[in-house]
């Protein structure tokens, strides 16, 4: 096999591009770009992060004023277990952005939606069933699993009526982790239909400690993995994730077993992601040692970010009261408590807090620029123009980047004469010509239409 393309992933008797494009939170992987990948015949991912957030943002929802009107006496109280979510708001909120990302689908692609269990959000169990139900009621094509074991998820879907028809899947980081989730679902009589592996180099969180994520191997856990599916004859595809980089990276994967990658640091600088403009530059400027794994994250996991994200010793009030997705089961986040631990220094002044950082507000705002390892690359994918500033590229330009080019080569796009925050926010109507006239060439080439 010369190219990606000449591959194609099969999930539950469908044929599909096999590219995954994992989910980013919060709203960094839009629907729009799940929209794209899905016209192009792969996997695209929403995110279900602060989707009260980004349900207002794009659907003129009020989840967000609502909840702060409730409880915003008690934005000074470092105590926050009486800060309980509204579980038909969780619901709803899911299914409104599921939704309206279904009804716009074209093409014979799939759109998945990434929900993170380690969105603990007051009341872990009962706001991650409303979020299952809410993706599941509104018709999402599948559901990653994400940021945790998952040991109960599948059985807080068992008696929902597309349990055995949604495609299912979960991330894991071992061998190790996915036999748990199989001991505990096997009574279920349902198995996955996809495994995600995600190794050290991927963005967001990880699922290895700070001190040793560079002793492993995406290649050797995939191939554990392969090799214990095989052995054990489950028909469960295998999708490695994080440092997948080049068309070739992507084949070599293929080779080894695995039935389609799953990508996404390289379509964080496209139009198409939410990232912010001047983000997006800070993505393309950064070199390996502007690359960062830290402790910040609340959740306890590991996260890779850029050195220089603003979110880094901000000393912001803790905003639970508007967001407070990462409350433990007893109200409590590790920010909080650092927070108010600085405060009681300084009573009045500004501080920093260097421990953690507020993630729902940062992650809202784009000021936690999580990252993949290989992001002081992506600056050899596109072209840099005479206003210093690199080029965008868009979903298609990547996704045929990953499906065509041979010897980790990159097509570069076609230059344009300059770029501006206004002509990513502006162009992506106006060169929606151009991206289907091209995307029809490619999909005819592929055997699809859309
Ligand atoms: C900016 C960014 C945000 C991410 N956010 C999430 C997330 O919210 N949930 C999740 O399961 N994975 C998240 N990831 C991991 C990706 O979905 C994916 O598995 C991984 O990054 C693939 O490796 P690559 O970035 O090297 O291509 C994120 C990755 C990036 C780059």
């Amino acid at each position: 096999m010369k190219r990606l393309n000449d591959h194609r992933l099969i999930i539950g008797g469908e044929e599909l591009v096999p590219i995954m494009v994992g989910g980013m939170g919060c709203d960094i992987s839009t629907s729009k770009m799940a929209l794209e990948v899905a016209r192009l015949g792969g996997i695209g991912h929403i995110s279900d992060a602060l989707s009260g957030a980004v349900t207002d943002r794009h659907y003129k929802t009020n989840f967000i004023k609502t909840r702060f009107a409730k409880y915003k006496q008690y934005s000074d109280n470092n105590n926050k277990a009486m800060e309980q979510f509204d579980l038909g708001a969780v619901l709803e909120a899911t299914k409104i952005l599921a939704s309206k990302t279904m009804e716009a689908k074209k093409g014979k692609g799939s759109i998945f939606i990434n929900i993170m269990e380690k969105l603990t959000m007051n009341n872990p169990k009962e706001t991650l069933s409303a979020r299952l139900t809410g993706a599941l009621d509104a018709g999402i094509d599948g559901i990653s699993l994400s940021a945790g074991l998952h040991l109960s998820s599948f059985s807080l879907m068992a008696d929902h009526k597309r349990f055995r028809d949604a495609k299912l899947g979960i991330i894991v980081s071992s061998l190790r982790a996915l036999k748990l989730f199989l001991k505990k679902t096997v009574k279920l009589r349902r198995l996955p239909d996809f495994v995600v592996v995600e190794g050290p180099l991927a963005g967001g969180h990880l699922g290895f400690h700070v001190d040793n994520w560079f002793k492993y191997d995406l290649k050797e856990i995939t191939k554990e993995i392969i090799g214990f599916v095989r052995k054990e004859k489950l028909p469960i595809p295998i999708i490695p994730a994080g440092g997948i980089f080049t068309g070739a990276d992507a084949t070599e994967m293929i080779q080894l077993g695995a039935q389609a990658i799953q990508v996404a640091n390289r379509f964080t600088v496209t139009e198409e992601s939410g990232i912010p403009f001047e983000a997006k530059q800070e993505y393309f400027k950064a070199e390996k040692k502007n690359i960062v794994v830290n402790n910040l994250s609340p959740t306890g996991y590991p996260m890779r970010m850029l050195d220089n994200s603003p979110c880094i010793n901000a000393g912001i009030q803790p905003n639970c009261e508007s967001i407070g997705y990462l409350l433990d089961g007893n109200g409590d986040c590790s920010y909080i408590s650092a927070y108010y631990e600085e405060r009681a220094k300084n009573p009045t002044g500004p501080i920093s807090v260097k421990d953690k950082t507020c993630l729902c507000t940062h992650m809202k705002n784009y000021k936690t620029w999580t990252c993949g390892h290989t992001t002081d690359r992506l600056k050899e994918t596109t072209n840099k123009l005479p206003n210093n500033l690199y080029q965008l590229l868009t979903v298609e330009d990547v996704m045929n980047d990953y499906l065509f080019s041979p010897n980790h080569e990159f097509i570069l796009p076609k230059p344009v004469a300059s770029e501006t925050p206004q002509s990513d926010q502006s162009r992506g109507d106006s060169k929606a010509d151009r991206v289907n006239q091209s995307a029809t060439k490619i999909l005819n080439n592929i055997g699809f239409s859309s």
